[in-house]
C-alpha cells in the first residue's frame, strides 16, 4: 500500500474569530480543535504528519505530540502558500498526501478512509472531499465541466451569481498524489479579490496539466463544517456534544435529559450510571458503573468509583471519590482531595486538599482543609479545621475511628489519635491522644427560676436580672 502523509493547515490568523487565542486552540467539548483533528488523523497511522503554523503560534506548537512535524509559514499569504510550505517539507515523499485544516474538527476517520480509498481506486492526482450544505455561503464552489468532471474551485468571494448558485462546496479536505501537488502549487497566482495564494487554484492547475481530478461527496455536511466564527463554533459544539452523549448512551449510560447534560469528549462513564438534568462532566472525569450523578452536579476532572451517589448541586473538582460513597447535596470537594470507599459526605460539606479514609462519615455542613482523616471516623455537624493561620496552611490529622463532636474547631497543626473523642463545641489546639476524650469548653450552669424572676421584674418596669458574679 502507498505511503501516507497528513498535512494540517493551521497558520491562518483566524481573524473572523475576533480572539487573542489562536483559532486551533479554541475548544470543542473541552478539547482544542486541533487536538480533535490530530486525534482523528492519528487513527490513520500516517507515515508522516506535518502541521503548518504561523510564526507566532508557539502556543499551538507547545502542545503538539512528539513525532508531529511543524512547518512555519512565515507570512499568511493564503492556503495555497501554506500548502506549499508543507509540500516543500515533504519534498521527495512518494505516496498519498491527505490535506485538511485545523478548523474542521468534526471530521470522522471513516470519512477520511473513504476519501483515501476513493482516491486510490480512481488513480487520481487529486481527490476533493465535497458536500452539499443547506447554506453554501462563504465556501468555495465546485465547478464541473459538461461531462461532470471537476474543472475548478471558485471561492465564494470571487464567484459570480451563477457560480454562487452551485450547491456542491469544497470542504478543504483533499487527497493528493504527493508528487503532483508541489508543481501545481508553483503555478498558482494571487489573482483574486483577497490577493492570496489559494490552494483551491491548484485544482484548475492540475486539470490544466491534464491530470485526473476527482471529487467525493460527503453525505453529512455537518461533519465537514469549517469553523470561521464563534457562531459556527457554537454550532459545531452542539453537534460534537450530541455525539458524545449518543456514544455514552449506546455504551449503557442513562442520561435523563441529554440536551441539558454537558459532557466533555475526554469523559468516561461506566454502564448503568444515571445522570440527572443539568449535570456537567468536564475534563478527564471518569465515573464508574452504577453511579447516580444528581441534577446540576459538576464533576471537573473527577474520578468516581462504582456505585457512587453524588446528590444534586455538588461540585467535585480534580479529586477522587471511592466506590459506594455518598456526597451531597450542595457539597464541594476541592482540588487534590481523595475520598475513600463507603464514605458519607452529607450536605453543604467542603473538603479541600484532604484525604478521607474509607467508611468515614461527615454528614452536615463541615469543613476539612489540609486534613488527613483515617477510616471509620465520625465528623459531627459543623465541625471545622482551621488550617490557615493567615500566613501558611497547617495539617490536621484525625486517626482511624476518631469521633469529632458537632461544632468542634480543630486548630491546625493538630492530631486526634485513633479512637479518640472530641466533645461537641470544643476548640482544640492541642493533640488528643488515642482513646482519650478531648474537651475544651465552659462548664454549663443552670440558673433555677431565672425566667420567672425576669418576667416579674420586667412587669414592674425593671431591667433584666443580672447574671450572678462568678
Ligand atoms: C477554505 C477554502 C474554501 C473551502 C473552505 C472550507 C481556500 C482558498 N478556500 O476557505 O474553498 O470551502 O476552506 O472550510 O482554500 N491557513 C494557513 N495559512 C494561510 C491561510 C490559511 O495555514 O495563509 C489555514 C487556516 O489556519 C485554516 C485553513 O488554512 O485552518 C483554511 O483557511 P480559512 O481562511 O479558514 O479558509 P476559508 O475561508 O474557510
Ligand atoms: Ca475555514
Amino acid at each position: 500500500m502507498a505511503a501516507l502523509a497528513c498535512v494540517v493547515l493551521a497558520a491562518g490568523q483566524g481573524i473572523r474569530m475576533k480572539s487573542r487565542l489562536p483559532k486551533p486552540l479554541h475548544e470543542l467539548c473541552g478539547r482544542p480543535m486541533i487536538d480533535h483533528v490530530l486525534d482523528t488523523l492519528a487513527e490513520l497511522k500516517p507515515d508522516r504528519t506535518v502541521v503548518v503554523l504561523g510564526r507566532e503560534a508557539d502556543e499551538v506548537r507547545q502542545r503538539l505530540d512528539e513525532g508531529i512535524e511543524v512547518v512555519e509559514q512565515p507570512e499568511q499569504l493564503g492556503t495555497g502558500h501554506a500548502a506549499r510550505c508543507a509540500a516543500e517539507a515533504l519534498a521527495g515523499f512518494e505516496g498519498d498526501l491527505l490535506l485538511t485544516c485545523a478548523d474542521i474538527p468534526l471530521l470522522t476517520v471513516e470519512t477520511l478512509r473513504g476519501l483515501i480509498d476513493h482516491h486510490r481506486a480512481e488513480g487520481a492526482a487529486a481527490t476533493i472531499l465535497t458536500t452539499e450544505p443547506e447554506d453554501a455561503t462563504g465556501y468555495g464552489r465546485i465547478v464541473r465541466g459538461d461531462a461532470g468532471a471537476v474543472t475548478a474551485i471558485v471561492e465564494h468571494r470571487d464567484a459570480d451569481e451563477q457560480t454562487r448558485g452551485i450547491r456542491e462546496i469544497n470542504t478543504s479536505v483533499y487527497c493528493f498524489d504527493a508528487r503532483a501537488l508541489l508543481p501545481a502549487l508553483k503555478r498558482i497566482e494571487p489573482a483574486n479579490v483577497q490577493g492570496e495564494y489559494y490552494l483551491t487554484d491548484a485544482i484548475a492547475a492540475l486539470v490544466g496539466q491534464g491530470k485526473p481530478v476527482c471529487a467525493l461527496v460527503a453525505p453529512d455536511a455537518d461533519e465537514v463544517m469549517g469553523i470561521n466564527t464563534r457562531v459556527q463554533l457554537a454550532e459545531a459544539e452542539r453537534i460534537a456534544r450530541d455525539r458524545v452523549r449518543q456514544r455514552l448512551m449506546l455504551e449503557g449510560v442513562t442520561l435523563l435529559d441529554p440536551p441539558s447534560t454537558l459532557i466533555d469528549a475526554g469523559v468516561t462513564i461506566g454502564c448503568d450510571t444515571v445522570v440527572h438534568p443539568g449535570a456537567q462532566l468536564t475534563g478527564e472525569t471518569s465515573v464508574g458503573e452504577d453511579c447516580v450523578i444528581g441534577a446540576g452536579a459538576t464533576l471537573r476532572g473527577a474520578t468516581l468509583g462504582d456505585g457512587v451517589l453524588v446528590r444534586d448541586s455538588c461540585v467535585i473538582s480534580e479529586s477522587s471519590v471511592g466506590s459506594g460513597s455518598v456526597v451531597g447535596p450542595f457539597t464541594y470537594v476541592r482540588e487534590g482531595s481523595e475520598i475513600g470507599d463507603g464514605c458519607k459526605l452529607g450536605s453543604s460539606a467542603e473538603v479541600n486538599r484532604s484525604r478521607v479514609g474509607s467508611g468515614t462519615k461527615m454528614q452536615h455542613f463541615s469543613y476539612l482543609g489540609d486534613a488527613e482523616v483515617g477510616a471509620s471516623c465520625n465528623i459531627g455537624a459543623g465541625a471545622v479545621t482551621c488550617n490557615y493561620d493567615g500566613l501558611v496552611k497547617h495539617k490536621t490529622i484525625i486517626e482511624d475511628g476518631a469521633f469529632i463532636g458537632s461544632n468542634v474547631t480543630l486548630i491546625a497543626p493538630v492530631r486526634i489519635g485513633a479512637g479518640a473523642y472530641v466533645a461537641a463545641g470544643s476548640v482544640i489546639a492541642k493533640d488528643v491522644p488515642a482513646g482519650a476524650l478531648g474537651v475544651s469548653r465552659d462548664r454549663q450552669k443552670n440558673l433555677e427560676g431565672w425566667v420567672e424572676r425576669w418576667r416579674q421584674r420586667r412587669s414592674r418596669g425593671g431591667g433584666r436580672p443580672r447574671p450572678p458574679h462568678r
